[in-house]
């Protein structure tokens, strides 16, 4: 049986992989303040701490969806965002240099500026802010110090999660109590189901797939039009949902407009096509409601 670390399985994307893969493996999940099931404590900060982990679980695949994911935090606080997002990650590939283990990185869309998205893993990288800058560096640092990486792209990510924080599960919660949201009209994305996220990512570690990836889900699409959509497939008020300008929005961080990933790359590679906005949002119900 294979041993699998997941450092940072109290998140989103986390949460989904530990689900999916410890019915299948020795599989030793992380967490920093939100604990889960029987998640382990692990600050990535701590060198020591996480060169004990990987010494005491011997993975032959570890997962790293841990990062500081709030992109208006991290624009204010560049110097934590910094620390979490590239040095920590740096510090893990070199504790692997020397290791049997498979590292699979989850990177972001806010590498690019959204001037022409969706954009291929061939695409030139030019973040607008300093979550995007952070994890272009962290990308950086994986390829330079391993060969047996996948780096994984993905974007706008949903499911159920302890935190709801996702824009999601958050849309959803609002809309249930009355409460108006706002959604950018301008940016365009390709939302992307965590199951199926940590689903296509498992089997490409598991196929030995090495390099840059895309996973997101197929659909191209405006925040707001994927609000719509969360509202028809959730039965939500969409009085209550209101297009409005990124300018608007008044938030910290610049986002990329025309963003989003193209998927063309890991379709052809598995003969698999991913599944689009609406099919996602079903899969969620379904995995709650049945
Ligand atoms: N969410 C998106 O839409 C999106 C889009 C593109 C790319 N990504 C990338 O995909 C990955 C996963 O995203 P996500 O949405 O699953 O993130 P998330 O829900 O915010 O989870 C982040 C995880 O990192 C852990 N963590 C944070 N700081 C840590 C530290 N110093 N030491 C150890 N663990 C720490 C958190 O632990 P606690 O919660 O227990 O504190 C949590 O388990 C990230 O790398 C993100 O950059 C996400």
């Amino acid at each position: 049986m294979k041993n699998v670390l997941i450092i940072g399985a109290s998140g989103l994307v986390g949460s989904y992989l530990y689900r999916l893969i410890s019915p299948e493996c020795n599989t030793v999940g992380t967490f920093q303040n939100y604990p889960l099931d029987d998640s382990v404590y692990l600050d990535i900060t701590s060198i020591d701490a996480v060169r004990k982990i990987i010494d005491e679980t011997q993975p032959d695949f570890v997962f790293l969806p841990a990062a500081l994911t709030n992109v208006d935090f991290c624009e204010e606080n560049k110097e934590a965002c910094f620390k979490i997002n590239i040095e920590a990650v740096k510090n893990i590939a070199l504790i692997l240099k020397d290791k049997k283990a498979k590292l699979i990185y989850f990177s972001t869309d806010f590498i690019f500026n959204g001037q022409n998205g969706p954009y291929g893993e061939e695409d030139l990288p030019a973040p607008l802010g300093v979550y995007g800058q952070s994890k272009l560096e962290a990308e950086k640092a994986v390829r330079e110090n391993l060969v047996d990486y996948l780096i994984i792209r993905t974007t706008c990510i949903y499911g159920w999660e302890p935190q709801e924080k996702n824009f999601v599960v958050n849309l959803i919660k609002k809309n249930r109590v009355g409460s108006l949201v706002e959604v950018a009209s301008d940016q365009i994305t390709t939302p992307t189901y965590a199951g199926s996220l940590a689903a296509l990512s498992w089997k490409l570690a598991k196929a030995g797939k090495e390099g840059i990836y895309n996973i997101t889900g197929s659909t191209v699409i405006s925040r707001l039009d994927f609000a719509f959509l969360v509202a028809k497939v959730f039965s939500l008020n969409r009085d209550l949902i209101v297009g409005v300008t990124t300018e608007q929005l008044k938030r910290r961080a610049r986002r990329p407009l025309n963003g989003g990933l193209k998927i063309a790359k890991v379709e052809k590679e598995f003969g698999i096509g991913i599944s689009g906005a609406e099919q996602g949002l079903l899969e969620m119900k379904k995995e709650k409601h049945g």
